[in-house]
Protein backbone atom coordinates (compact mmCIF):
# COMPACT_ATOMS: atom_id res chain seq x y z
CA UNK A 1 0.00 0.00 0.00
CA UNK A 2 1.38 3.50 -0.84
CA UNK A 3 0.19 6.94 0.82
CA UNK A 4 -2.11 9.06 -0.59
CA UNK A 5 0.17 12.29 0.91
CA UNK A 6 0.45 14.88 -2.07
CA UNK A 7 -1.93 12.62 -4.52
CA UNK A 8 -4.00 14.17 -7.38
CA UNK A 9 -7.35 12.03 -7.36
CA UNK A 10 -10.48 13.15 -9.37
CA UNK A 11 -13.52 11.66 -7.44
CA UNK A 12 -16.18 11.02 -10.66
CA UNK A 13 -20.11 10.85 -9.02
CA UNK A 14 -22.77 9.75 -11.26
CA UNK A 15 -26.47 9.69 -10.27
CA UNK A 16 -26.99 6.86 -7.89
CA UNK A 17 -29.01 6.89 -4.55
CA UNK A 18 -25.20 6.63 -3.11
CA UNK A 19 -24.12 9.76 -4.00
CA UNK A 20 -25.02 11.49 -0.94
CA UNK A 21 -22.37 9.55 0.87
CA UNK A 22 -19.74 11.59 -1.22
CA UNK A 23 -19.13 14.09 1.12
CA UNK A 24 -17.92 11.96 4.03
CA UNK A 25 -15.75 10.17 0.83
CA UNK A 26 -14.08 13.56 0.26
CA UNK A 27 -13.32 14.31 3.99
CA UNK A 28 -11.98 10.82 4.02
CA UNK A 29 -9.58 11.05 1.18
CA UNK A 30 -8.55 15.10 2.44
CA UNK A 31 -7.95 13.31 5.95
CA UNK A 32 -5.37 11.33 3.98
CA UNK A 33 -3.65 14.96 2.41
CA UNK A 34 -5.14 13.64 -1.37
CA UNK A 35 -5.77 16.73 -3.26
CA UNK A 36 -9.46 16.03 -4.74
CA UNK A 37 -10.89 17.59 -7.89
CA UNK A 38 -14.75 16.47 -7.79
CA UNK A 39 -16.38 15.54 -11.12
CA UNK A 40 -19.79 15.39 -11.25
CA UNK A 41 -22.46 14.10 -14.04
CA UNK A 42 -25.26 16.39 -15.15
CA UNK A 43 -28.11 14.23 -12.73
CA UNK A 44 -25.97 13.08 -9.68
CA UNK A 45 -26.50 16.62 -8.72
CA UNK A 46 -30.07 15.54 -8.16
CA UNK A 47 -28.67 13.36 -5.20
CA UNK A 48 -26.08 15.63 -3.87
CA UNK A 49 -25.21 19.29 -4.12
CA UNK A 50 -22.17 20.90 -5.48
CA UNK A 51 -21.83 23.67 -3.07
CA UNK A 52 -21.94 20.66 -0.55
CA UNK A 53 -19.18 19.11 -2.30
CA UNK A 54 -17.21 22.25 -3.04
CA UNK A 55 -17.24 23.09 0.76
CA UNK A 56 -16.08 19.49 1.74
CA UNK A 57 -13.45 19.18 -1.44
CA UNK A 58 -12.16 23.36 -0.59
CA UNK A 59 -12.05 23.01 -4.52
CA UNK A 60 -15.22 24.20 -6.64
CA UNK A 61 -16.98 21.34 -8.84
CA UNK A 62 -16.48 20.85 -12.35
CA UNK A 63 -19.89 19.02 -13.79
CA UNK A 64 -19.94 20.31 -17.90
CA UNK A 65 -17.17 19.79 -20.38
CA UNK A 66 -18.38 23.30 -21.83
CA UNK A 67 -17.63 25.52 -19.43
CA UNK A 68 -15.45 27.96 -21.23
CA UNK A 69 -14.65 29.48 -17.52
CA UNK A 70 -13.64 26.86 -15.73
CA UNK A 71 -11.98 25.12 -19.26
CA UNK A 72 -9.79 28.29 -19.28
CA UNK A 73 -8.10 27.46 -15.40
CA UNK A 74 -7.98 23.89 -16.03
CA UNK A 75 -9.08 22.23 -19.22
CA UNK A 76 -10.31 18.54 -19.58
CA UNK A 77 -6.84 17.55 -21.31
CA UNK A 78 -5.12 19.25 -18.52
CA UNK A 79 -7.01 17.61 -15.42
CA UNK A 80 -6.74 13.94 -16.85
CA UNK A 81 -3.14 14.80 -16.94
CA UNK A 82 -2.82 16.41 -13.60
CA UNK A 83 -4.85 13.15 -12.14
CA UNK A 84 -2.75 10.24 -10.41
CA UNK A 85 -5.73 8.38 -10.26
CA UNK A 86 -9.72 8.60 -10.54
CA UNK A 87 -12.01 7.13 -8.48
CA UNK A 88 -16.28 6.92 -9.70
CA UNK A 89 -18.39 6.41 -6.77
CA UNK A 90 -20.93 5.89 -7.36
CA UNK A 91 -20.65 4.69 -11.01
CA UNK A 92 -24.45 4.06 -12.35
CA UNK A 93 -24.87 1.46 -14.74
CA UNK A 94 -25.48 3.81 -17.30
CA UNK A 95 -22.08 5.66 -16.67
CA UNK A 96 -20.30 1.76 -16.70
CA UNK A 97 -21.90 0.97 -20.36
CA UNK A 98 -20.61 3.99 -21.70
CA UNK A 99 -16.94 3.43 -20.42
CA UNK A 100 -17.40 -0.11 -21.70
CA UNK A 101 -18.18 1.79 -25.18
CA UNK A 102 -15.28 4.18 -24.81
CA UNK A 103 -18.03 7.22 -25.19
CA UNK A 104 -16.93 11.12 -23.93
CA UNK A 105 -20.32 12.67 -23.60
CA UNK A 106 -19.40 14.22 -20.88
CA UNK A 107 -16.91 15.95 -18.55
CA UNK A 108 -16.22 12.67 -16.72
CA UNK A 109 -16.09 10.24 -19.64
CA UNK A 110 -13.53 12.13 -21.61
CA UNK A 111 -11.54 12.78 -18.51
CA UNK A 112 -11.67 8.49 -18.08
CA UNK A 113 -11.31 8.38 -22.04
CA UNK A 114 -7.55 11.15 -21.94
CA UNK A 115 -6.01 9.69 -18.72
CA UNK A 116 -3.14 7.58 -18.01
CA UNK A 117 -4.03 7.05 -14.36
CA UNK A 118 -5.08 4.55 -13.29
CA UNK A 119 -9.57 4.73 -13.01
CA UNK A 120 -10.75 2.97 -9.98
CA UNK A 121 -14.93 2.02 -10.48
CA UNK A 122 -17.22 1.17 -7.52
CA UNK A 123 -20.48 0.35 -9.20
CA UNK A 124 -23.61 1.01 -6.91
CA UNK A 125 -26.74 0.68 -7.91
CA UNK A 126 -30.74 -1.35 -7.87
CA UNK A 127 -29.30 -5.14 -6.97
CA UNK A 128 -31.54 -6.62 -10.19
CA UNK A 129 -29.77 -3.71 -12.70
CA UNK A 130 -26.20 -4.75 -11.19
CA UNK A 131 -26.59 -8.45 -11.48
CA UNK A 132 -28.08 -8.08 -15.31
CA UNK A 133 -25.99 -9.62 -17.54
CA UNK A 134 -25.64 -6.62 -19.43
CA UNK A 135 -23.84 -5.14 -16.25
CA UNK A 136 -21.94 -7.45 -15.85
CA UNK A 137 -20.30 -7.85 -19.60
CA UNK A 138 -19.64 -3.87 -19.11
CA UNK A 139 -17.69 -4.69 -16.00
CA UNK A 140 -16.10 -7.33 -17.75
CA UNK A 141 -15.11 -5.16 -20.50
CA UNK A 142 -13.91 -2.39 -18.29
CA UNK A 143 -11.60 -5.06 -16.47
CA UNK A 144 -9.85 -5.97 -19.45
CA UNK A 145 -9.31 -1.89 -20.66
CA UNK A 146 -7.39 -1.99 -17.21
CA UNK A 147 -10.14 -0.36 -14.80
CA UNK A 148 -9.80 -1.60 -11.26
CA UNK A 149 -13.56 -2.24 -10.23
CA UNK A 150 -14.94 -2.52 -6.77
CA UNK A 151 -17.13 -4.95 -5.60
CA UNK A 152 -20.18 -3.15 -3.80
CA UNK A 153 -21.23 -4.00 -0.82
CA UNK A 154 -24.13 -6.36 0.14
CA UNK A 155 -27.45 -5.75 1.76
CA UNK A 156 -30.40 -3.59 1.92
CA UNK A 157 -31.06 -1.27 -0.66
CA UNK A 158 -32.80 2.19 -0.72
CA UNK A 159 -35.18 0.66 -2.61
CA UNK A 160 -35.81 -2.28 -0.30
CA UNK A 161 -34.44 -4.84 -2.39
CA UNK A 162 -31.80 -6.94 -0.62
CA UNK A 163 -28.39 -8.00 -2.88
CA UNK A 164 -25.16 -6.78 -4.29
CA UNK A 165 -25.04 -2.96 -5.25
CA UNK A 166 -24.22 -0.73 -2.12
CA UNK A 167 -21.33 1.63 -2.19
CA UNK A 168 -18.59 0.13 0.17
CA UNK A 169 -17.50 2.32 2.98
CA UNK A 170 -14.72 5.11 2.72
CA UNK A 171 -11.98 3.09 3.96
CA UNK A 172 -12.46 0.36 1.46
CA UNK A 173 -12.82 2.89 -1.15
CA UNK A 174 -9.43 4.43 -0.22
CA UNK A 175 -7.74 1.21 0.64
CA UNK A 176 -8.27 0.39 -3.42
CA UNK A 177 -6.43 3.96 -4.46
CA UNK A 178 -3.90 3.25 -1.94
CA UNK A 179 -2.78 -0.37 -3.63
CA UNK A 180 -2.82 0.47 -7.54
CA UNK A 181 -1.53 -1.56 -10.35
CA UNK A 182 1.91 -1.67 -11.65
CA UNK A 183 3.38 -2.34 -14.73
CA UNK A 184 4.69 -5.62 -15.37
CA UNK A 185 7.60 -4.59 -16.96
CA UNK A 186 8.40 -2.42 -13.28
CA UNK A 187 7.29 -5.39 -11.69
CA UNK A 188 9.58 -8.03 -13.06
CA UNK A 189 12.93 -5.34 -12.26
CA UNK A 190 11.22 -4.47 -9.08
CA UNK A 191 9.68 -7.86 -7.16
CA UNK A 192 12.79 -8.68 -4.84
CA UNK A 193 14.70 -5.68 -5.31
CA UNK A 194 16.35 -4.32 -2.31
CA UNK A 195 15.74 -0.42 -2.62
CA UNK A 196 17.36 2.46 0.00
CA UNK A 197 16.28 6.07 -0.24
CA UNK A 198 17.11 8.74 1.47
CA UNK A 199 14.38 11.81 2.04
CA UNK A 200 14.33 15.22 3.63
CA UNK A 201 16.37 18.01 4.85
CA UNK A 202 19.34 17.57 7.14
CA UNK A 203 19.72 19.60 10.63
CA UNK A 204 22.79 20.72 12.06
CA UNK A 205 22.97 21.91 15.07
CA UNK A 206 23.87 25.50 15.86
CA UNK A 207 23.07 25.15 19.69
CA UNK A 208 20.73 23.31 21.04
CA UNK A 209 17.80 25.20 20.01
CA UNK A 210 18.55 25.97 16.97
CA UNK A 211 19.84 24.19 13.37
CA UNK A 212 20.59 25.17 9.82
CA UNK A 213 18.76 23.24 7.67
CA UNK A 214 16.52 23.47 4.06
CA UNK A 215 13.49 23.53 2.95
CA UNK A 216 12.89 19.82 1.88
CA UNK A 217 9.21 18.04 3.24
CA UNK A 218 10.71 15.10 2.30
CA UNK A 219 7.83 14.24 -0.31
CA UNK A 220 9.45 13.17 -3.93
CA UNK A 221 11.80 10.81 -1.53
CA UNK A 222 9.02 9.02 0.08
CA UNK A 223 6.83 8.93 -3.08
CA UNK A 224 9.61 7.14 -4.26
CA UNK A 225 10.56 4.76 -1.86
CA UNK A 226 6.15 4.08 -1.73
CA UNK A 227 6.10 3.28 -5.57
CA UNK A 228 8.92 1.11 -5.18
CA UNK A 229 7.63 -0.73 -2.16
CA UNK A 230 4.20 -0.90 -4.90
CA UNK A 231 6.27 -2.27 -7.58
CA UNK A 232 7.31 -5.40 -4.97
CA UNK A 233 10.82 -4.17 -3.89
CA UNK A 234 11.91 -4.35 -0.60
CA UNK A 235 12.71 -0.64 0.74
CA UNK A 236 14.60 1.37 2.98
CA UNK A 237 13.74 4.95 3.92
CA UNK A 238 16.61 7.26 5.72
CA UNK A 239 14.43 9.80 6.38
CA UNK A 240 15.85 13.33 7.96
CA UNK A 241 13.65 15.48 10.08
CA UNK A 242 10.01 16.05 9.18
CA UNK A 243 9.70 13.39 6.67
CA UNK A 244 5.12 12.26 6.26
CA UNK A 245 4.59 9.14 7.53
CA UNK A 246 5.27 6.31 5.54
CA UNK A 247 3.84 2.80 4.90
CA UNK A 248 4.69 0.06 7.62
CA UNK A 249 6.26 -2.41 4.88
CA UNK A 250 9.17 0.06 4.87
CA UNK A 251 11.53 -0.56 6.95
CA UNK A 252 12.09 3.26 7.89
CA UNK A 253 15.49 5.05 9.70
CA UNK A 254 15.04 8.32 10.70
CA UNK A 255 17.97 10.54 11.09
CA UNK A 256 18.54 14.29 12.20
CA UNK A 257 21.73 15.24 10.93
CA UNK A 258 24.15 14.69 7.90
CA UNK A 259 26.47 12.69 10.02
CA UNK A 260 23.73 10.78 11.50
CA UNK A 261 22.27 9.85 7.61
CA UNK A 262 25.70 8.90 6.85
CA UNK A 263 25.84 6.14 9.45
CA UNK A 264 22.41 4.97 9.24
CA UNK A 265 23.21 4.70 5.57
CA UNK A 266 26.20 2.60 5.69
CA UNK A 267 24.94 0.46 8.22
CA UNK A 268 21.50 -0.81 6.17
CA UNK A 269 23.20 -0.88 2.69
CA UNK A 270 24.40 -4.51 2.64
CA UNK A 271 22.56 -6.25 0.13
CA UNK A 272 21.23 -3.06 -1.07
CA UNK A 273 20.77 -2.94 -5.56
CA UNK A 274 19.21 0.40 -5.79
CA UNK A 275 20.47 3.51 -4.14
CA UNK A 276 18.74 6.75 -4.47
CA UNK A 277 19.66 9.92 -3.14
CA UNK A 278 16.53 12.24 -2.89
CA UNK A 279 17.56 13.43 0.72
CA UNK A 280 19.13 17.56 0.43
CA UNK A 281 21.74 17.18 2.78
CA UNK A 282 23.79 19.89 4.13
CA UNK A 283 27.13 20.20 2.43
CA UNK A 284 28.84 21.76 5.87
CA UNK A 285 28.03 21.89 9.77
CA UNK A 286 28.93 23.84 11.87
CA UNK A 287 32.19 23.23 13.63
CA UNK A 288 31.58 22.96 17.31
CA UNK A 289 27.86 23.29 17.97
CA UNK A 290 27.88 25.46 21.56
CA UNK A 291 26.23 23.14 24.67
CA UNK A 292 24.10 25.75 25.77
CA UNK A 293 21.78 28.65 24.19
CA UNK A 294 24.15 31.27 22.55
CA UNK A 295 22.95 34.12 24.24
CA UNK A 296 22.32 37.53 22.28
CA UNK A 297 25.59 39.95 21.98
CA UNK A 298 25.97 43.67 23.30
CA UNK A 299 24.33 45.86 20.63
CA UNK A 300 28.30 47.07 20.05
CA UNK A 301 28.84 43.31 18.76
CA UNK A 302 26.47 43.11 15.80
CA UNK A 303 27.99 39.75 14.31
CA UNK A 304 28.54 36.22 15.15
CA UNK A 305 30.84 34.16 13.53
CA UNK A 306 30.32 29.99 13.20
CA UNK A 307 33.07 28.05 11.46
CA UNK A 308 31.26 25.47 9.22
CA UNK A 309 32.83 22.03 8.36
CA UNK A 310 32.33 19.70 5.46
CA UNK A 311 29.65 16.97 5.86
CA UNK A 312 30.46 13.39 4.61
CA UNK A 313 29.21 12.82 1.17
CA UNK A 314 26.89 10.00 1.52
CA UNK A 315 26.00 9.68 -2.04
CA UNK A 316 29.76 9.57 -3.09
CA UNK A 317 30.33 7.04 -0.20
CA UNK A 318 27.72 5.03 -1.61
CA UNK A 319 29.99 4.83 -5.26
CA UNK A 320 33.41 3.95 -3.80
CA UNK A 321 31.61 1.25 -1.29
CA UNK A 322 32.92 -2.19 -1.78
CA UNK A 323 29.31 -3.57 -2.92
CA UNK A 324 28.17 -3.49 -6.54
CA UNK A 325 24.89 -1.20 -7.06
CA UNK A 326 22.80 1.27 -8.96
CA UNK A 327 23.14 4.40 -7.81
CA UNK A 328 21.14 7.58 -8.74
CA UNK A 329 21.54 11.03 -7.13
CA UNK A 330 19.27 14.05 -7.58
CA UNK A 331 20.52 17.51 -8.21
CA UNK A 332 18.52 20.49 -6.94
CA UNK A 333 20.03 23.50 -8.90
CA UNK A 334 18.75 27.09 -9.78
CA UNK A 335 20.51 27.91 -12.83
CA UNK A 336 22.37 26.39 -15.80
CA UNK A 337 20.29 23.47 -14.37
CA UNK A 338 20.92 20.73 -16.88
CA UNK A 339 24.60 21.65 -17.52
CA UNK A 340 25.31 21.24 -13.91
CA UNK A 341 23.46 18.17 -13.33
CA UNK A 342 25.54 16.58 -15.77
CA UNK A 343 28.95 18.19 -14.43
CA UNK A 344 27.61 16.76 -10.49
CA UNK A 345 26.60 12.91 -12.17
CA UNK A 346 30.30 12.22 -13.74
CA UNK A 347 31.88 13.91 -10.67
CA UNK A 348 30.14 12.06 -8.42
CA UNK A 349 30.22 8.79 -10.39
CA UNK A 350 26.30 7.96 -10.97
CA UNK A 351 24.40 5.63 -13.04
CA UNK A 352 21.99 8.36 -13.50
CA UNK A 353 21.09 11.76 -12.05
CA UNK A 354 17.50 13.29 -11.37
CA UNK A 355 17.40 17.14 -11.91
CA UNK A 356 14.68 19.66 -10.64
CA UNK A 357 14.99 23.58 -11.46
CA UNK A 358 13.97 24.68 -7.94
CA UNK A 359 14.05 28.63 -8.80
CA UNK A 360 10.56 27.71 -9.61
CA UNK A 361 8.60 27.53 -6.53
CA UNK A 362 5.62 25.47 -7.96
CA UNK A 363 7.95 22.59 -7.97
CA UNK A 364 10.93 20.71 -6.26
CA UNK A 365 11.22 22.02 -2.39
CA UNK A 366 8.04 21.95 -0.19
CA UNK A 367 5.57 21.67 -2.79
CA UNK A 368 3.39 19.08 -3.89
CA UNK A 369 4.44 18.72 -7.92
CA UNK A 370 7.72 18.52 -9.29
CA UNK A 371 9.02 18.45 -12.70
CA UNK A 372 12.23 16.69 -13.33
CA UNK A 373 14.74 15.37 -16.13
CA UNK A 374 16.37 11.91 -16.08
CA UNK A 375 20.25 11.87 -17.10
CA UNK A 376 22.17 9.13 -17.83
CA UNK A 377 25.58 8.45 -20.02
CA UNK A 378 23.48 8.46 -22.92
CA UNK A 379 20.12 9.84 -22.77
CA UNK A 380 17.84 12.84 -20.81
CA UNK A 381 14.31 12.25 -20.43
CA UNK A 382 12.15 15.13 -19.54
CA UNK A 383 9.05 14.83 -17.18
CA UNK A 384 6.98 17.56 -17.21
CA UNK A 385 5.00 18.89 -14.25
CA UNK A 386 2.64 16.54 -12.60
CA UNK A 387 3.10 15.33 -8.71
CA UNK A 388 5.28 13.64 -6.77
CA UNK A 389 4.26 10.15 -7.38
CA UNK A 390 3.63 10.41 -10.36
CA UNK A 391 7.13 11.75 -10.99
CA UNK A 392 8.18 8.53 -8.39
CA UNK A 393 6.46 6.19 -11.09
CA UNK A 394 7.82 7.34 -14.50
CA UNK A 395 11.35 7.90 -12.56
CA UNK A 396 10.65 3.87 -12.13
CA UNK A 397 10.28 3.39 -15.58
CA UNK A 398 13.26 5.30 -16.81
CA UNK A 399 15.08 2.76 -14.32
CA UNK A 400 13.62 -0.28 -15.98
CA UNK A 401 14.46 0.93 -19.58
CA UNK A 402 17.75 1.95 -18.52
CA UNK A 403 19.09 0.04 -15.59
CA UNK A 404 16.75 -2.95 -15.66
CA UNK A 405 19.23 -5.65 -17.11
CA UNK A 406 21.64 -4.64 -15.01
CA UNK A 407 19.39 -4.75 -11.44
CA UNK A 408 18.67 -7.90 -12.60
CA UNK A 409 21.28 -9.56 -12.74
CA UNK A 410 22.27 -7.83 -9.22
CA UNK A 411 19.29 -9.49 -8.02
CA UNK A 412 20.19 -12.78 -9.43
CA UNK A 413 24.53 -12.87 -8.11
O1 LIG B 1 11.77 16.91 -0.21
P1 LIG B 1 10.87 17.64 -1.17
O2 LIG B 1 10.20 18.86 -0.56
O3 LIG B 1 9.87 16.70 -1.81
O4 LIG B 1 11.78 18.23 -2.35
C1 LIG B 1 12.47 17.37 -3.20
C2 LIG B 1 13.92 17.85 -3.46
C3 LIG B 1 13.89 19.20 -4.14
C4 LIG B 1 14.69 17.95 -2.13
C5 LIG B 1 14.58 16.72 -4.36
O5 LIG B 1 13.86 16.60 -5.56
C6 LIG B 1 16.04 17.04 -4.66
O6 LIG B 1 16.38 17.78 -5.57
N1 LIG B 1 16.98 16.44 -3.86
C7 LIG B 1 18.43 16.71 -3.92
C8 LIG B 1 18.71 18.00 -3.23
C9 LIG B 1 20.16 18.32 -3.13
O7 LIG B 1 20.57 18.67 -2.04
O8 LIG B 1 20.90 18.20 -4.20
P2 LIG B 1 22.49 18.43 -4.22
O9 LIG B 1 22.76 18.94 -5.56
O10 LIG B 1 22.95 19.26 -3.08
O11 LIG B 1 23.09 16.97 -4.01
C10 LIG B 1 23.32 16.07 -5.09
C11 LIG B 1 23.18 14.64 -4.63
O12 LIG B 1 24.16 14.34 -3.63
C12 LIG B 1 21.85 14.32 -4.00
O13 LIG B 1 21.50 13.02 -4.40
C13 LIG B 1 22.13 14.37 -2.49
O14 LIG B 1 21.25 13.50 -1.76
C14 LIG B 1 23.56 13.88 -2.45
N2 LIG B 1 24.37 14.42 -1.32
C15 LIG B 1 24.63 15.76 -1.23
C16 LIG B 1 25.44 16.23 -0.22
C17 LIG B 1 25.97 15.29 0.72
N3 LIG B 1 26.74 15.72 1.71
N4 LIG B 1 25.69 14.00 0.61
C18 LIG B 1 24.90 13.54 -0.40
O15 LIG B 1 24.64 12.32 -0.49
Amino acid sequence: MSSLVGQHIVLGITAGVAAYKTPALVRALRAASAEIQVVMSTNAKKFVTPTTLQAVSGQPVRDDLWDAKAEASMGHIELARWADQILIAPATANCIAALAQGQAYDLLTTICLATEAQVVVAPAMNQRMYLHAATQQNLSALERLGYQIIDPDHGEQACGEFGPGRLPDPEILIDALTTPTVDPEIASVFAGLSVMVTAGPTREAIDPVRFISNHSSGLQGLSLAEAALNAGAQVTLVAGPGVPACNPAINRVDVISATDMHTAVQNNLHGVHLFIGVAAVADYRVAKPAEQKIKKKPSDQSHLDLRLIENPDIIASVVDSDQELVVIGFAAETHDTLNHARDKRQRKGLHAIVVNDVSDARIGFNSPDNATTFITDNAEVSLPRQSKLAIANNLLQQITDNFGTELAGLKDS
